[in-house]
């Protein structure tokens, strides 16, 4: 595993592309809005979101600026939804547009928490907002979508539709009882709920993504986030053929349909190489086997065809 993770590093590309780098502000963060001019002294990222299991839905594109002072962290994610879809009761059924921003607690780098909400012994804390007149507002720690325990931090979120964009904003302490986020880089992903009437609503995440505080080029946590394979695609496929298609047909369960948009490199190699360390839903023992056995380049070359499994189009 070491070894593997070792190769990539060493031949991970375009390092700043795909960090998130936050400012630092002399205002008090504590007061801002999703229209508060400060948010214009932040850095815009651009950020692809992937739908989780729609397998005909396009990605999405959102901008994301984070603003940071010593005593708190804010989170601007800005996207286009020309429908505002309003929850109508505070505990209803039916659907709101929303976003979701998500920490890895105990972060050790190499080993990413499960994206979607955490799996065991890899807790998330989740930050999750839904669209009720203005506040809905949830913060719970996760480790898997079946163990989820709700918290009250001192946070304040909030979402304004303008005209054909929602902004949604998250303003949390930079160090509470749950996460300390005061390093110089920390990994943060995001979810983002399209919904179009009271249908349920389409869920996209991103996968998870560094920010940058005041980060060094070589920083490790960066670099875990943002290494990826070079293998080749087509001997992958045809790997992937022979070793997964008897379980995986990528777009039933487990559905991997946009795998490569939202898992990290990393993880897909952990997934491949050690498949109980991360167990997606909660079960705790995988029924996958594992393939530690396959020689190093046949797994990077699996996982370079599995960076490729993403939708391209993008609303
Ligand atoms: C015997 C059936 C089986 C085979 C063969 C198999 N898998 Fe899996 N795979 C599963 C199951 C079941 C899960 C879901 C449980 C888990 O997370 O381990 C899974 C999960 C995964 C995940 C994590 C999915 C997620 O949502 O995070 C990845 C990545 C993955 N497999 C890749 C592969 C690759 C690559 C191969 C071939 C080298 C392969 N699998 C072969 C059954 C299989």
């Amino acid at each position: 595993m070491k070894k593997i993770i070792f190769t990539i590093l060493i031949t991970y590309i375009s390092l700043q592309a795909l960090t998130i780098e936050a400012r630092k502000s002399k205002t008090d963060l504590s007061k801002i809005t999703p229209i508060s001019r400060e948010w214009m002294t932040a850095k815009v990222s651009e950020l692809i979101l992937y739908p989780e299991t729609n397998s005909t839905a396009k990605a999405k594109k959102a901008g994301v600026r984070v603003l940071y002072n010593e005593k708190n962290i804010a989170f601007l994610i800005e996207w286009h939804d020309k429908t505002k879809s309003v929850q109508k009761e505070l505990n209803g059924t039916n659907y709101a547009d929303g976003f979701t921003i998500q920490f890895a607690s105990n972060l050790e780098i190499g080993k990413l928490p499960y994206i979607k909400m955490g799996s065991k012994d890899r807790e998330v804390l989740v930050h999750k907002q839904r669209f009720y007149k203005s506040k809905n507002k949830k913060t719970f720690i996760a480790e898997g979508s079946k163990s989820i325990k709700n918290i009250e931090i001192n946070s304040t979120s909030s979402m304004e539709h303008l005209g054909k964009n929602w902004r949604g904003t998250l303003i949390r302490p930079i160090k509470d009882n749950y996460i300390n986020l005061s390093s110089d880089a920390i990994a943060v992903s995001f979810v983002i709920w399209h919904s179009e009437n009271d249908n349920e609503g389409l869920k996209l995440l991103s996968s998870w993504v560094g920010v940058s505080k005041d980060a060094k080029e070589d920083n490790a946590l960066l670099a875990t986030l943002n290494a990826k394979a070079e293998g080749d695609i087509k001997r992958g496929k045809e790997l992937a053929k022979k070793y997964c298609a008897s379980c995986h047909n990528y777009k039933t369960t487990p559905n991997l349909t946009n795998i490569g948009g939202y898992a990290s490199t990393v993880y897909l190699i952990e997934s491949i190489v050690k498949p109980n360390a991360v167990v997606a839903d909660g079960k705790n023992i995988s029924s996958m086997p594992s393939f530690n056995y396959l020689p190093t380049k046949d797994i990077l070359d699996i996982v370079t065809f599995f960076q490729t499994l993403k939708e391209t189009s993008k609303d």
